[in-house]
């Protein structure tokens, strides 16, 4: 069985973590964060739950000492600001860059085997950071923006076909960005059907741009960023991991020529299990997805040369 650590114990962390020990996927969940007392009392109040809903995960909630991490199987990076309505993720990076070098550092002296997920904002940013700033081989670091976005994306289509929810699939690749994710519509399916055989055109476009403002919304909603959603995304890249299920998850991964791109962090469907990133599948695009992803691939860079100006790489 595994023990995954999750640092930073707000709603996306201390979400993902519930998942973690109610869904059993986890043996040992340890929570960390900066602020004295959040990780232990939320840590309490989740084992307070395994009675009534019976799980026997051991959740450790710990306030800054990363001994208790030592020897994770995998680490999930959520700490820094979260967004407030009318930001984008670009704009945490002065934030959360020195926060998420720092800790991942930390946490490598504890767990040097570990697989790193990390879903603090902007994301392909922060998993190019981790990944530079660690010099892990690539398959041991994973950016958590896909999942969410596909899950997000399967929502507004489940929506508009009056579907349930466990008949749709459906991809968004590129950057974790309002302007940067591409919701594949033409590989959507609905039971293995097209979706556009069942959608005309600007009602799928229109599902396209909720999902890529999905985030937004709901910090609008909110006043701040989400949660339920991140979390159990993260909860389901880090069980592919733990139980080696090999799952096709569209992840921020390291490119060396695949798509086109080098030297990016960036989301494409990859398969992911116990090695962390196992297979990157280089999925043909067509030529409007082609440009889409140049153009998210370029706005990534453009966020990723600010770790040089801010000297967090
Ligand atoms: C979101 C944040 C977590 O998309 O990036 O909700």
């Amino acid at each position: 069985m595994a023990k995954v650590t999750v640092i930073g114990a707000g709603n996306v962390g201390a979400t993902c973590a519930n998942v973690l020990a109610f869904n059993k996927i986890a043996d040992t969940v340890v929570m960390l964060d900066v602020k004295e007392g959040v990780a232990e009392g939320k840590a309490m109040d989740m084992l307070q739950t395994a009675q009534t809903l019976g799980f026997e995960t051991q959740i450790i909630g710990i306030t800054n000492d990363y001994s208790a991490t030592a020897n994770s199987d995998v680490i999930v990076v959520t700490s820094g600001i979260p967004r407030k309505p009318g930001m984008t993720r670009e704009e945490l990076i002065g934030t959360n860059a020195n926060i998420v070098k720092s800790v991942v550092s930390q946490c490598l002296t504890y767990s040097p085997d570990a697989v790193f997920v990390i879903i603090s904002n902007p994301m392909d940013t922060m998993t190019y950071l981790t990944l530079k700033a660690t010099g892990l081989p690539k398959n041991k670091v994973i950016g958590m923006g896909g999942a969410l976005d596909s899950s997000r994306f399967k929502y507004y289509l489940t929506t508009a076909l009056k579907a349930n929810a466990s008949e749709v699939e459906g991809l968004v690749i590129g950057g974790h960005g309002d302007t940067t994710m591409i919701p594949l519509k033409r590989l959507a399916t609905y039971n293995g059907t097209p979706v556009s055989a069942l959608l005309n055109a600007e009602t799928l476009d229109k599902v396209a741009a909720d999902t890529m403002v999905g985030g937004a919304t709901l910090t609008g909603l909110l006043g701040t960023s989400a949660w339920y959603a991140p979390g159990a995304a993260g909860a389901y890249v880090v069980e592919s991991i733990v139980k080696n299920y090999k799952r096709l998850i569209p992840s921020c991964v390291y490119l060396e020529g695949e798509y086109g791109q080098k030297d990016i962090c960036i989301g494409v469907p990859a398969i992911i299990g116990r090695n962390g990133v196992e297979t990157i599948v280089d999925l043909k695009l067509n030529a409007e997805e082609q440009a889409l992803f140049e153009k998210s691939a370029d706005a990534v860079r453009k966020t990723n040369a600010v770790l040089t100006e801010i000297k967090a790489l």
